[in-house]
């Protein structure tokens, strides 16, 4: 992708995963807010680029509705993928960050017909593969909101299904099936749709948990942190992108 973006999509599952990107808009007075199909369609102007902000609400099956209006009806050339997820590999740890080399559905399931896990049956790609300009930018973002060094960004494949995942057994069943560095329930349904749209991608998670036992005495903790730490790196994401660089 090497044109200049004119429009991005920012999708966020949760509120607490796109409040701060609203929150610019509404105080550089661009907000404009659309309802539509279930959704809020946050339209205006983060960090000198046009930016359509949207809660698709959690799962697959929101998230791949809200990418496809926001590719028809807004009319985005990229979407950028923002949030929250589970630790998988890549030495991941609380607050780190993963973006997507590219992104699986970890509970695609054919097997019985002879396909691998995750392996989508009849389609040519179920491994999504992310925009590479945008994996450089969300990289250099990242370093930048990342002052104290102390915080590291691992890029690799993000695996997403229908579950949270808050056991031990299950993480390993995920990591033996497809090897991600996180997993979450969106991510590779907005990749899927912008596969399908001939749509540059990417997904940019902060770690807020280690998708495994000790889930239920950190998630609720973290939460707001990671998802507000994975925002600031999107804002200085659209510096970089901004068709003036
Ligand atoms: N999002 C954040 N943590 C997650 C987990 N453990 N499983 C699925 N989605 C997540």
């Amino acid at each position: 992708m090497e044109k200049c973006i004119k429009k991005i999509g920012i999708i966020g599952a949760m509120d607490s995963e796109i409040s701060v990107l609203r929150s610019i808009m509404k105080e550089n007075g661009s907000l404009k807010q659309t309802e539509a199909g279930n959704c809020t369609f946050n339209e205006g102007v983060i960090n000198g680029v046009s930016a359509v902000v949207v809660k698709s609400g959690v799962g697959k099956v929101n998230a791949a509705l809200c990418a496809q209006r926001l590719i028809l009806q807004f009319g985005v050339d990229a979407v950028i993928n923002t949030g929250i997820a589970g630790a998988m590999g890549g030495n991941l740890c609380i607050f780190d960050m993963a973006v997507s080399t590219d992104a699986v559905y970890h509970d695609m399931d054919a097997v019985e017909f002879g396909y691998k896990p995750t392996e989508i049956p009849q389609m040519k790609v179920s491994a999504f593969p992310a925009d590479e300009r945008l994996i450089k930018a969300a990289k250099s973002a990242f370093e930048k909101t990342n002052k104290s060094g102390e915080r590291k960004i691992v890029a690799g494949r993000v695996a997403t299904g229908d579950q949270f995942v808050a056991e031990k057994a299950v993480k390993n069943h995920i990591k033996e099936i497809c090897s991600p560095v996180c997993v979450e329930m969106e991510g590779a349904a907005i990749a899927h749709t912008c596969y399908v749209n001939c749509i540059p991608y990417v997904i940019l998670r902060c770690i807020s948990d280690m998708a495994d036992d000790t889930v239920k005495a950190t998630y609720s903790f973290n939460e707001e942190t990671a998802a507000e730490e994975s925002s600031k790196a999107v804002i200085e994401m659209l510096a970089e992108l901004s068709c003036g660089n």
